[in-house]
């Protein structure tokens, strides 16, 4: 059995509302992903997809139990070495890109490869914007490419590090039907070559039908179980 490079235990997080009255949405008493596993994360929305993957990714901080990431509980370290575990192990690929608006889509890549442990690879990142189809856009500024380019973009920047994990929040959500695919493809391909564990939320069953494990986020949070009934 390949060692879980991802481990939630008994993971609780609650919002409070202006009112002041907490609500919870996650309650999972365990989660775990192998590494070279790969997943789609289906569920309502509401249901507390997005805030599970900022608690993986170390983003945000649970109200209580142990997120760790290949070996490395990321809820007891200093927010500067979780930092860097981050930028080292896991590759984001959220709803909102997150570009940087200033740098072209090739810097976007060094930029991320500069907060790894690796040194920046103009050649590598130069490869893998041509391998999400963006060859001729590589000094191209977020604001000079279409929404599916921009997604693009962030594809290949959640790979740039060579990360253990990928956790990708409904990737192909504003992506032209023609590039979707090869997002998926993208994705799923590199993540087998290099044993990486992929975690995809989405809304489209022609995308979460792709993958060998498939879970409903209202199977294993409880938080959102009780929302739902109330
Ligand atoms: N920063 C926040 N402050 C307060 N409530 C939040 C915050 N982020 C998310 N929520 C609430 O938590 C619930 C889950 O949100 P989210 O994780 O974005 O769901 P999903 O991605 O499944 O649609 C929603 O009810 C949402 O309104
Ligand atoms: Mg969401």
């Amino acid at each position: 059995m390949a060692p879980p490079v991802i481990q939630l235990e008994h993971v609780r997080k609650r919002f409070a509302l202006p009112g002041g009255e907490a609500v919870p949405v996650l309650d999972i008493e365990s989660f775990a992903m192998a590494a070279g596993e790969q997943c789609a994360l289906e569920g309502q929305s509401g249901s507390g997809k997005s805030t599970l993957l900022h608690v993986i990714s170390g983003i945000m901080r649970p109200d209580a139990g142990r997120v760790v990431i290949d070996g490395v509980d990321l809820v007891r370290l200093p927010e500067a070495r979780r930092d860097r575990v981050r930028a080292d192990k896991l590759g984001l690929v959220f709803q909102q890109f997150n570009l940087l608006p200033g740098f072209t889509a090739l810097e976007n890549l060094l930029v991320a490869m500069s907060f790894g442990s690796g040194k920046a690879d103009r050649s590598r990142a130069t490869d893998l914007l041509a391998a999400v189809g963006l060859a001729d856009r590589l000094h191209h500024k977020p604001a000079e490419l279409s929404i599916g380019q921009q997604q693009r973009v962030a594809v290949a920047r959640a790979l740039a590090n060579r990360p253990r994990v990928i956790l990708a929040d409904e990737p192909t959500a504003s992506i032209d039907p023609a590039h979707q695919q090869q997002v998926i493809d993208l994705l799923k391909t590199t993540c087998s070559e290099h044993d990486v564990a992929l975690l995809v939320v989405t809304h489209a069953p022609e995308v979460a039908g792709q993958f060998p494990r498939r879970l409903r986020l209202e199977d294993f949070n409880r938080a959102a179980r009780a929302g739902a009934s109330a």
